[in-house]
């Protein structure tokens, strides 16, 4: 089984210090592909560095809304500067928060149109971080949406009403171990009519342990396994099929090579052909 942990934060603190240890246990769980997400210029330099330490690691790097008030015109240059860099994936996480409103609602809305926009321009895909707030996000999106590469609503939480209309829009949906808290049989209806090739797995650790771990305080990308399980049950289907399924749906949605092997075997091959 191969699966990608597609949104945790390796370097919130309460991971970065062990993360050796905390990949070869997702290894060993079968989560083999990571990316690790920035949410202000600190976490998005220190991501970036993680993404040359280890294989199959990727950065998606942005501004979270909660931090939307510093963000600076500085600040937005180095963000798209920074995201043409090689391994970084995705601009986000970005969005709106009106659930904590830790920056202000118009320092949120301004601070995710200018990362909407510089998506569009470096034609990345979004990671969206949307909480209280879906009406307002998906009025951004219609205003200042990439256009041309898709987005994600991460840690998705809605209902399946909200689903359908952000599938209508050709947007994917990410879902982390909330989906399997007993409270959340609204996300779990939801996730039923979210088809495979529009569903992605995440952890969105160091928060947010999935069922039957919600007691680890730390979540870690071993755990998503759990999640995956549970949405592989959910969907009825073989986990292995799942697996497959949602990480040839990430693969495709970031642009992540398929395998670094194949790739070097088609260079060899390549460069045969030409002798
Ligand atoms: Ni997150």
């Amino acid at each position: 089984m191969e699966l990608i942990d597609t949104h945790c934060h390796l370097t919130f603190e309460q991971l970065a210090d062990d993360v050796e240890n905390v990949l070869a246990r997702s290894r060993a769980g079968g989560v083999t592909g990571w990316i690790t997400i920035g949410t202000d210029p600190q976490h998005n330099r220190k991501a970036i560095e993680l993404t040359g330490k280890f294989e199959n690691m990727y950065a998606a790097i942005g501004i979270h809304p909660h931090d939307a008030k510093d963000v600076t015109a500085d600040a937005l240059t180095e963000l798209k500067e920074l995201a043409q860099g090689e391994k970084v994936v995705a601009i986000g996480e970005a969005g709106l928060d009106f659930h904590y409103n830790f920056s202000k609602q118009p320092d949120q809305k301004r601070a995710f149109a200018q990362q909407l926009k510089i998506a569009r321009e470096l034609n990345l895909p979004v990671i969206v971080h949307c909480r209280e707030a879906f009406d307002e996000t998906m009025d951004i999106l219609e205003q200042f949406g990439p256009g041309v590469k898709p987005v994600v609503f991460h840690c998705f939480s809605g209902s399946p009403e909200q689903a359908k209309i952000v599938l209508d829009k050709g947007f994917y949906i990410s879902f982390t171990g909330v989906v399997t808290f007993k409270n959340a049989e609204l996300t779990r209806q939801a996730a039923k009519i979210v088809p495979v090739d529009r569903l992605m797995l995440e952890t969105d650790c160091p928060y947010m342990s999935p069922e039957p771990m919600r007691k680890q305080k730390v979540n870690e990308p071993a755990l998503m396994v759990h999640t995956a399980k549970y949405l592989a049950e959910l969907k009825q289907m073989d986990l292995a099929d799942f697996a497959q399924a949602v990480t040839a749906t990430s693969k495709a949605f970031f642009s992540l090579p398929e395998a670094p092997s194949t790739r070097a075997q088609d260079i060899r091959v390549k460069r045969d052909l030409i002798k």
